[in-house]
């Protein structure tokens, strides 16, 4: 059996777990990515790919309005549930290729974990279309840091499941050479943006069990909905017996890496 990519829950269900198992970002990185816009708070933010709504989450009180988009209709569901109608929260069906904002009207635009499935031409012309002169835009991604223990557990259980299930796909352990190699400045650059910057930024969080579970299934090219239940359960009952051996019950930190890539429209 080779490694199970098929959906076995409804995508609806899905987004719910996604949401569980995400717990946002960090008020560090949130902070670093106010850095150089409005002393006051954001006229308008947007967010790409915005899943469930994890970064108007966390910018909810930095910004007088924020519209997140996603093309797929069951994380604008997820995304609506979370904010129960807050009215300066808009959800839209979207993709980034193509953004329904008026030229010059976004002060910040974010993209978390989703650069790589864009056009990046395309998309980056949109943002620089929409991003009031001087506007920012943040393009970033978390991963768990490697140099922790529980990176050290998770890559022995991967090892053993990877095995055990006889999955063919590579262990990507670190993710920033990866992210070297999808060229986010220099497409920056070349669609005018300035002051370009790469920072990567280390923040814990406190992760429960579930989280666990989906930190040892993103190695193996898949997040938890789109593993088989099998495959799953072997990954829980492994880390739990892990957990168990070191004391944890359920909740455990983890120190996970930003990867902050930054640029603005020029004035
Ligand atoms: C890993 S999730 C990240 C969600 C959220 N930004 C977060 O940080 O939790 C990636 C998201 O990118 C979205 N996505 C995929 N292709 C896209 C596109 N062309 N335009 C906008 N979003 C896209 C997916 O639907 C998915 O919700």
């Amino acid at each position: 059996m080779g490694i199970v990519t098929k959906p076995w829950k409804s995508n609806h269900k899905r987004s719910k777990d996604y949401e569980l198992i995400r717990k946002g970002y960090s008020q560090r990185i949130v902070r670093e990515i106010l850095k150089g816009t409005s002393n006051h708070k954001l006229d308008h933010l947007l967010d790409l790919g915005t899943g469930t709504g994890q970064i108007p989450a966390c910018f909810y009180s930095f910004a007088k309005k924020i519209t997140g988009t996603d093309p797929q209709k069951e994380r604008i569901t997820q995304a609506n549930i979370r904010f129960n109608q807050k009215k300066k929260v808009t959800f839209r069906q979207e993709s980034a290729e193509k953004i329904k904002e008026k030229n010059n009207t976004i002060s910040l635009v974010t993209a978390a974990q989703c650069y790589q499935y864009f056009k990046k031409d395309k998309v980056i012309k949109e943002i620089h279309r929409v991003l009031h002169p001087g506007g920012k835009v943040c393009i970033l991604w978390k991963y768990p840091n490697q140099n922790t223990w529980q990176a050290n557990v998770a890559l022995r259980i991967a090892k053993k499941t990877i095995k055990k299930f006889r999955i063919t796909l590579p262990l990507p352990r670190d993710m920033e050479p990866q992210l070297k190699t999808l060229p986010v400045l220099s497409n920056l650059k070349k669609h005018g943006f300035e002051n370009l910057s790469y920072k990567k930024i280390t923040s814990k969080y406190h992760y429960s069990f579930l989280d666990w579970v989906s930190l040892m299934t993103w190695p193996m090219g898949a997040g938890t909905g789109t593993l088989d239940p099998k495959v799953l359960h072997f990954i829980e009952n492994e880390l739990y017996l892990a957990l168990q051996k070191k004391g944890f019950k359920n909740g455990i930190f983890e120190t996970y890496d930003h990867f902050l890539f930054q640029g603005y429209k020029k004035k």
